[in-house]
C-alpha cells in the first residue's frame, strides 16, 4: 500500500521548555535540535521568538545550525510577533512561521476579550503577514478542542485563503476523548471547502492521559501532522510523546496507513540527551525511553522470551536506540579520537579553551571509568558549558564527606563564590544533605528543595550518577543537573547548578498565551 507521510512537528523547545524549570540555554538548544535532525524530525519548533531575547537568539542559532529539518518559531497572532519570528529565522535554511489566535468561546471572551468576527480579521492578517516572509506558514485554533465547531470551520477556511498551509488543531487544556476528537478532524476536514489545500495537524495536552490516544484517533481520521515533544515533555502534564506517536504508527501497519521518515535508532539518546539537560527524569515505565520498558522481570515472560521473542515483545530494544551507546573512547584515546565523537553526536565546542578543559575532563573521567559511552559524553559537555557560562556565583572546589557507620556524616566543602574561596562544614542525615547543608551555609539561599533524584548514566557500578535539584525561590523553579562518578559530589554540582540558575537572573518569559 502506497502510504502518506506523517509530519512529525517536535515541539520540546518550545512547549517543552514551557515546563516549570526545563528551560535551556541556547547551546543546550543547538545540541538537542541537532539530535532532532539526527533523528530526521521533519518540523523543529525551537522556541518563541518574542518570548524573551533568550529565546530569540537560540532560534537563531538553531536556524543557524540544522539544515535537513524545518525550523520554526512560534507568534501570536500580531505585527510584532510575526516580523520577530521571521527576524530570527532569517538565515534558516527552510523556516516555518507558526502563527495561534485562540477560537474557543471562553478564551474569546475572558482572555482575548474578542468578538468572534475580530478574531477572524486578526487571524487573516496574521496569515497573510507570515506569508510575506515564508510560504511555509501554520495557523493555530488555540483551544481548538473546546471551540464551536461552525466557527473553527469559518476561521480555517479564512485562513487557508489566506495562505496557510498547515492548520493545527491543538486540544491545549488535554480535554478530549479520542473518538471525540477523531471526528472532530474529520468532520473538519470533511466540511471545510479547501480543505485540500492544507495539512491538518494536531496537538495535543496531556492532562486526563490522553494526548497520544488523541492524536492518533486524529492520524486514523485525516491529520497528516503531530506535533510532539521527546519523553513527552511540556506545559503541566506535558504533550504527546514523540517516541509512542512514532513506534505506534511503525509498529502498527495494520492499522495506521501513514508512515515517517524517522530513523528511530535515535529515539533513546535523544531521550536521555533531554532528561539530562532539562533535568526532568525518565519514569522506568514510560513507554519506549524508560528504563524497564523492556526489561523481562517475571519468570513466564523470560521464558518465553528466550523461546521466542516476539511472544512478549511488540518492538525491538535495538530498533529505538536502546544497546547503541557503543563504547567509544577509554583512557589511551587522543584529541582527535575525542574531537572526532564529539563531531559525530552533532557537539561542536566554539573555542580551542573549552576543547582544551573538555579533554582534561574526558581524560579525569577516563582514569576513573575505563568505558567511554555517548551519554558520559553528553553529561560531561554539558557540565563543561555550564561552566563556562557567564555569571555562574558558585563553582565547586573541594568536597569532602565521613561517612561512618553509626556516626552522622560530615561533609567539609570550598566554593567558589563570586571569585573568593569560601570554605564551610555541616553536619547532615546522609552525606548528600551534609553537603547540602555545607552548602547552604554559604549560600543562604532561603531556597526550597523540591526534588531530589539520582539515576546511574550507564550500567555498572563506576557509572556517573546523574543528578537533578529541583529548587523553588519567590515562586520561580529550577532544575539544576550534575554528573560524577561519586554521587556527593554530582549531588552537589547539581544543587550548585540550581542556585546558579536562581542567581542568574533570566529575563521573565512572557507566558504563550497571554493577551493579545
Ligand atoms: O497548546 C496550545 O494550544 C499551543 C498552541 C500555541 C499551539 O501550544
Ligand atoms: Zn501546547
Amino acid at each position: 500500500m502506497n502510504k502518506e507521510k506523517l509530519v512529525i512537528f517536535d515541539t520540546t523547545m518550545r512547549d517543552g521548555e514551557q515546563s516549570p524549570g526545563a528551560s535551556m540555554t541556547k547551546a543546550e538548544k543547538v545540541r538537542i535540535a541537532k539530535a532532532l535532525e539526527r533523528m530526521q524530525v521533519d518540523v523543529i519548533e525551537a522556541g518563541f521568538a518574542i518570548a524573551s531575547q533568550g529565546d530569540f537568539e537560540s532560534i537563531k542559532a538553531v536556524a543557524e545550525a540544522v539544515t535537513n529539518s524545518t525550523v520554526c518559531s512560534l507568534a501570536r497572532a500580531l505585527e510584532k510577533d510575526i516580523e520577530c519570528a521571521a527576524d530570527a529565522l532569517k538565515n534558516a535554511k527552510v523556516s516555518r512561521i507558526h502563527t495561534f489566535i485562540a477560537t474557543s468561546p471562553i478564551h474569546m471572551q475572558h482572555k482575548l476579550k474578542m468578538q468572534p468576527d475580530e478574531v477572524i480579521a486578526q487571524a487573516k492578517k496574521a496569515v497573510t503577514l507570515a506569508r510575506s516572509f515564508t510560504d511555509d506558514v501554520e495557523f493555530s485554533c488555540e483551544d481548538a478542542g473546546r471551540s464551536e465547531i461552525d466557527f473553527l470551520c469559518r476561521v480555517i477556511e479564512i485562513a487557508i485563503r489566506a495562505g496557510a498551509k498547515t492548520i493545527n488543531i491543538p486540544d491545549t487544556v488535554g480535554y478530549a476523548m479520542p473518538e471525540q476528537f477523531g471526528l472532530l478532524i474529520k468532520t473538519l476536514i470533511e466540511r471545510i471547502p479547501n480543505s485540500d489545500q492544507a495539512i491538518f495537524s494536531v496537538h495535543c495536552h496531556n492532562d486526563l492521559g490522553l494526548a497520544v490516544a488523541n492524536s492518533l484517533s486524529a492520524v486514523t481520521n485525516g491529520a497528516r501532522q503531530v506535533e510532539c515533544t521527546i519523553n513527552g515533555l511540556g506545559e503541566r502534564a506535558g504533550n504527546a510523546a514523540l517516541e509512542e506517536i512514532v513506534m505506534a504508527v511503525r509498529t502498527r501497519p495494520d492499522i495506521f496507513s501513514v508512515h515517517t521518515n524517522l530513523n528511530c535508532q535515535h529515539i533513546v539518546p535523544t531521550s536521555r540527551l533531554v532528561s539530562g539537560i532539562t533535568g526532568f527524569a525518565v519514569q522506568p515505565n514510560k513507554a519506549i525511553v524508560g528504563a524497564n520498558a523492556f526489561a523481562h522481570e517475571s519468570g513466564i515472560h523470560q521464558d518465553g522470551v528466550l523461546k521466542c521473542r516476539e511472544t512478549y515483545e511488540i518492538m525491538r530494544a535495538e530498533e529505538v536506540g536502546w544497546h547503541a551507546n557503543r563504547m567509544v573512547l577509554g583512557k589511551h584515546s587522543g584529541r582527535n579520537a575525542f574531537k572526532t565523537r564529539l563531531n559525530e553526536l552533532g557537539i561542536v565546542l566554539d573555542s580551542d579553551e573549552k576543547f582544551h578543559d573538555a579533554f582534561v575532563r574526558f581524560k579525569e573521567l577516563a582514569d576513573k571509568k575505563h568505558e567511554i559511552f555517548d551519554e558520559d559524553l553528553q553529561a560531561l559537555i554539558s557540565d563543561a558549558q555550564k561552566r563556562s557560562e557567564d555569571g555562574s556565583h558558585f563553582k565547586l572546589e573541594s568536597l569532602e564527606v565521613c561517612s561512618k557507620t553509626g556516626v552522622r556524616p560530615v561533609a567539609s566543602l570550598t566554593l567558589l563564590a563570586l571569585g573568593e574561596n569560601l570554605s564551610a562544614k555541616a553536619e547532615g542525615s546522609g552525606p548528600v544533605d551534609a553537603a547540602f547543608k555545607a552548602i547552604e551555609i554559604i549560600a543562604n539561599s532561603n531556597a526550597t528543595l523540591q526534588l531530589y533524584s539520582v539515576n546511574a548514566i550507564t550500567e555498572g557500578t563506576d557509572s556517573q550518577g546523574d543528578v537533578t535539584v529541583r529548587l523553588e525561590k519567590n515562586g520561580r523553579i529550577v532544575n539544576g543537573s550534575g554528573a560524577d562518578t561519586d554521587i556527593v559530589i554530582a549531588s552537589a554540582k547539581a544543587y550548585l547548578d540550581a542556585l546558579n540558575l536562581i542567581y542568574t537572573n533570566k529575563p521573565k518569559r512572557h507566558p504563550h498565551n497571554g493577551n493579545i
